[in-house]
């Protein structure tokens, strides 16, 4: 292993991270990481209640598990059952990885995956291409399929028909995606990147208006990510994590304009215990650029 004395920026994922490692410690099934926990279960559920408009009837509170629910400005219980779809998906920082636009493929037509690493970007174009040796989504996909009450085969068919293009970005960057401009998106979604991508609050910032610059007018931003991490491991690879807490991104997403309509929080079940990161709880957002 070699150990970073700095903070692991993009560079280093390009040499060191491991993308079938990670595939396999932490998405191999729906219960993800053992020490991570609910952790996956969180994240499927929480995108599938956002974008399902099938047949799940799960309410928050019905996760079981010991959620914190910031409702909208308003204090109105949010509802988005089905009620999000456009034509222009962007995930950002995919990593190897699908999950995060499962429960989200069929409601738009087009979908841009993307992330740093090139070894991430391969490993993705090889699932798309159904290449020998391509990662194993199965599992996830039933998963997910069950709660959204869909067909895997069909909804497999579906994400790799839509899926047009697999980029690189860089977070970092005013446009993430210079030199291709990417047409304003409906809805931006990014998991457990920023806080791997960005060395300190500032540059979380401005990643993070670089984001809000890919979505078009009223469009939505889906944030997975985690709190007060310093750092995970794949395998016994050390990566560094930005250590964040619900105010610093409400302050920044609200400094952007965005206004925030769904902050869920869910407490590490078992911190001591986690030998694979040290996030003291998982979050799930949703948010919205004004509209014009
Ligand atoms: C913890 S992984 C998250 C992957 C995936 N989205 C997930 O939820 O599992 C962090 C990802 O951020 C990517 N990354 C690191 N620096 C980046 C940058 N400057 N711009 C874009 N992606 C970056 C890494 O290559 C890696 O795939």
């Amino acid at each position: 292993m070699s150990e970073p004395t700095t903070f692991t920026e993009g560079e280093f994922y390009e040499g060191h991270f491991d993308s079938r490692a990670y595939a396999k410690n932490f998405y191999s099934c729906p219960s993800g990481q053992a020490d991570e926990k609910n952790f996956l279960t969180f994240v499927l559920r929480c995108l599938s209640r956002v974008f399902s408009a099938g047949k799940q009837s799960l309410s928050i509170e019905s996760l079981g598990l010991n959620v914190l629910l910031f409702r909208d400005y308003f204090g109105t219980n949010v509802c988005f059952k089905g009620e999000h779809k456009g034509k222009l998906l962007i995930d950002v920082g995919s990593g190897p990885s699908i999950h995060s636009v499962l429960s989200a493929c069929d409601h738009y037509d087009e979908i841009v995956l993307s992330d740093f690493a090139s070894n991430n970007r391969r490993e993705i174009e090889k699932w798309l291409k159904n290449q020998e040796g391509s990662l194993d989504w199965k599992p996830v996909l039933q998963y997910v399929c069950e709660l959204d009450g869909k067909i895997p085969s069909k909804l497999e068919a579906t994400l790799k028909q839509r899926v047009k293009k697999v980029l690189k970005c860089d977070v970092r960057l005013e446009n993430p995606f210079d030199p291709h401009t990417l047409e304003p998106a409906d809805c931006v979604i990014t998991s457990l990147c920023l806080e791997a991508a960005c060395k300190d609050i500032q540059t979380y910032c401005r990643a993070l208006h670089g984001l809000t610059k890919l979505l078009g007018p009223g469009g939505l931003l889906v944030m997975i990510g985690v709190l007060g991490e310093s750092f995970y491991k794949v395998d016994e690879q050390l990566f560094s994590c930005l250590r964040l807490s619900q105010d610093n991104i409400k302050e920044v997403l609200s400094g952007l304009g965005l206004s925030i309509h769904e902050f869920t929080i869910l407490p590490a079940a078992d911190r001591q215990n986690n030998a694979v990161s040290d996030f003291e709880a998982i979050f799930h957002l949703v948010a919205r650029k004004p509209s014009e």
